[in-house]
């Protein structure tokens, strides 16, 4: 056994050469792996007793691909490229033995192996497009080579990986060896290899399955129409297609050219900048610094919630999925029945989807319960109020938990909007209360914004990072203040949409606006299908608002048929002029001059402010980073990933562009647009978001 260096082992078994690479947390292809494996090869071919090659890894995982924190930066060590070829032409037969995750550069380096083995366990995927990016190590030369040309546009539109079953069936793999025995199963192949002396099997030279698709253009326009909504606004997936097109067209050598232009003009552009930064925020968000390591997790094995109304019977959902059992309180038995009711028909509507067995069904609502008694409460590890939105009725369901819960039990609000303090004083044990804000549908949307109170101790709050992980939430912590992050940053989108319309700017073109920008529908469209009559009362309704007057022309919203839009019965929306007419009618009468608003004052009028918001919610310590921000508007409001966030967003304008506009509006429109202080620093110093360090 020899150490070729800090991260990489050759030692041999019989006549089997064995590269071992450890390299945590997972493999990833940095310039010590490279040179590793580089130097390793040149070891074993210059061997005689050597005679074939085992590439392994030690740890949780084959390599996971190329090492993403070192794009950008100048390049070190062996190449990428130089390594494939050591490997694809070695005179010795190479088998890579697969555990864990085979993605991306490490797939790549796979595929240039001549055998390929793996666990049951393992996954293989080229999972690149989801940082922006193409398979830029002969990925999309030799995926199409070995699986065919749907299967890897597929593969590497989705970056989804596939498992070792799938791998096998569809040629991705050559054998599977058993669960702990891969170092056993693949030097074994090595020499059954050697013994029956097989001619090498390189995946450069099998060109049966791209030639089939050779004069077939058919097929990739229709895969480009199937997917034109999934990949609208991406760069990566067009440059992905455009690359098998030359696997089927062109000779290797010319297609891995092209590879390498396309992934070389995907890795200088922003949509995998930002993609790259979005991969590190969301694994940096469940980071809590100056929380001690050895903080203690409590037990949350039992779950009550308060309110089988619209967000509770979502949140039971949520345990249920995860195991949890819930017990659901109500005051009243229509609205629990009802409640329980809900959550039966989701799972059933699931099933017929077919995303859930029959049976499961049944194995998760026999784990809810429910009843009009809060004593019911008196033992569970966690609960989870979402009641009517009302500080009184709050305060004194917190107070009667507080004399009912066991002692150590989180008591957790899913308020939107109140102040959480204010809140856990009506209990005796502050430090016991977080807020849980979930968003609708709770057992559909991924974000939650877990609430830290003045008082909340360090272990509620490392047990509800570590709780929502368990049920599948990315979970992002942020102090006590008005809306929170999320809301609290689209109040100011939704001040400047309502402003815009007023000033002469149409809901579809600050929807058509905002949609190009890649979100998934605008403001209005969004408030059409939410319904405009949200809070709103007929008796009451004085027309004071454009949404009354829409309301008292029962125009409220997709479900009446129309709202902003118009809806014919296949619910397309369509600009109305009766509703371009009302607009104008309110806004003489209010005061407003109106006038042409350009695309570009809609844009900047409803993102800069955000972006100024989150300066001031980072002043006032009520999120962690800016990348935290960016998680939020990411998960649970649809700002398009490949832009990073707002935040993100805001460092590649440049602040020192977002500040100038937002004094240029506080001039001209008010008070409104007043700069951050933070956002001026930063934009006066010449930093950005990115370079601040994490608030405690
Ligand atoms: N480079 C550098 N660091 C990486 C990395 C990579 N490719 N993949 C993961 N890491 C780091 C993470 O940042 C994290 O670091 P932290 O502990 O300091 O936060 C740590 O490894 C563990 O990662 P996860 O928290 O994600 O752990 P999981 O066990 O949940 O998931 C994984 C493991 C499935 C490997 C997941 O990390 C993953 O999907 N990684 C990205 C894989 C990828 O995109 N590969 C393609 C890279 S691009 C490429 O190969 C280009 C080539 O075609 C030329
Ligand atoms: P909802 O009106 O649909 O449900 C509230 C339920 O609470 C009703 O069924 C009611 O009977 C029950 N209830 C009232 N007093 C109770 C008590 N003392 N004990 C037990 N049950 C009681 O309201 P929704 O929309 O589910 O909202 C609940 C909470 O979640 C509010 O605080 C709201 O701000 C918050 N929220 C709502 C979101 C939404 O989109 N609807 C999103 C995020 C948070």
């Amino acid at each position: 056994m020899s150490a070729i260096n800090s991260v990489t082992q050759l030692r041999t078994d019989g006549n089997v050469g064995v590269i071992s690479i450890n390299f945590p947390p997972v493999n990833a292809l940095s310039a010590a792996v490279r040179d590793g494996i580089h130097g390793a090869m040149q070891a074993a071919l210059q061997e005689p007793a050597i005679e074939a090659i085992v590439l392994i890894c030690e740890g949780s995982t084959f390599i996971a691909g190329a090492d993403i924190t070192e794009f950008g930066k100048p390049p070190a060590g062996a190449s990428l490229g130089e390594v494939q070829r050591i490997v694809e032409e070695s005179a010795k037969p190479v088998v890579a033995a697969i555990h864990g995750t085979a993605l991306g550069g490490g797939l790549e380096v796979a595929l240039v192996c001549h055998w390929r083995i793996a666990v049951p366990s393992a996954r293989l995927g080229l999972p690149e497009v989801n940082i922006g990016l193409l398979p830029g190590a002969g990925g999309t030369q030799r995926l199409p080579r070995i699986v065919g040309v749907e299967k890897a546009l597929e593969m590497m539109t989705s970056g989804s990986p596939v498992k070792a079953a799938e791998a096998l069936e569809i040629g991705l793999i050559d054998e599977l060896a058993p669960e702990g025995g891969l170092q056993a199963a693949a030097v074994a192949l090595a020499r059954r290899v050697v013994a029956e002396k097989r001619p090498l099997r390189k995946v450069r030279e099998q060109n049966d399955k791209v030639l089939a698709a050779r004069g077939q253009p058919a097929l990739f326009e229709k895969f480009r129409s199937a997917n034109a909504r999934k990949f609208r606004g991406l760069a990566a997936p067009e440059k992905i297609i455009q690359c098998v097109e030359a696997a089927v067209n062109l000779p290797i050598d010319e297609g891995l050219q092209l590879e390498r232009k396309l992934f070389l003009e995907l890795m200088q552009g922003p949509q995998s900048a930002a993609l790259r930064y979005y991969f590190f925020a969301s694994r940096q968000a469940w980071q809590v610094p100056g929380l001690p390591k050895d903080t203690p997790i409590l037990p949350v094995e039992t779950v009550g919630i308060l309110g089988a109304g619209t967000m509770g019977a979502g949140i039971a959902m949520n345990f249920l999925n995860a195991g949890i059992p819930v017990h659901i309180v109500e005051t009243r038995q229509e609205a629990l029945d009802r409640g329980l009711a809900t959550i039966r028909k989701n799972y059933e509507n699931t099933a017929k989807k077919g995303r859930l067995q029959p049976e499961d069904i049944e194995k998760r609502m026999a784990l809810l319960t429910g009843s009009l008694e809060l004593q019911q409460l008196a033992d569970v590890d966690l609960v989870i109020e979402a009641v009517f939105e009302n500080m009184e009725v709050k305060k004194d369901i917190f107070k009667r938990l507080d004399q009912t819960c066991k002692a150590g039990a989180i008591l957790a609000s899913n308020t939107s909007a109140l102040d959480l303090n204010e809140i856990a004083s009506a209990t005796t044990r502050p430090e016991s209360v977080i807020g849980l804000h979930f968003f609708s549908p709770a057992n559909v949307m991924k974000l939650l914004e877990v609430v830290r109170g003045a008082h909340t101790s360090d272990s509620v709050i490392a047990t509800s990072m570590q709780l929502a992980k368990r049920i599948g939430k990315v979970a992002v912590l942020v102090g006590v203040c008005p809306g929170f992050v999320g809301n609290r940053i689209l109040a100011q989108r939704q001040r400047e949409a309502n402003a815009l319309i007023m000033e002469g700017a149409m809901p579809w073109a600050v929807d058509r606006v905002l949609y190009q920008f890649g979100f998934p529908m605008g403001p209005f469209a969004m408030s059409d299908l939410a319904g405009l009559d949200l809070g709103w009362n007929k008796e009451k309704s004085s027309s004071s608002t454009l949404r009354e007057v829409l309301c008292e022309m029962d125009r409220r919203g997709q479900k009446s048929g129309a709202g902003f839009y118009d809806y014919d019965e296949k619910r397309t929306a369509v600009p109305s002029q009766l509703v371009e007419q009302t607009i104008a009618d309110f806004a003489k009468k209010k005061g407003y001059s109106t006038r042409e608003v350009s695309d570009e004052e809609i844009l900047e009028r409803c993102i800069y402010p955000m972006i100024n918001e989150g300066a001031k919610i980072l002043e006032e310590g009520m999120a962690l980073r800016a990348s935290d921000i960016d998680v939020v508007w990411v998960n649970g409001y649809g700002w398009p990933i490949h832009r990073g966030g707002p935040m993100f967003h805001g460092d590649q304008v440049g602040l020192d562009k977002v500040l100038a506009k937002m004094q240029e509006f506080e001039r001209q429109l008010g008070p409104q647009f007043k700069p951050a202080k933070l956002l001026e620093e930063l934009a006066g110093s010449g930093r950005k978001f990115s370079d601040l360090k994490p608030a405690r």
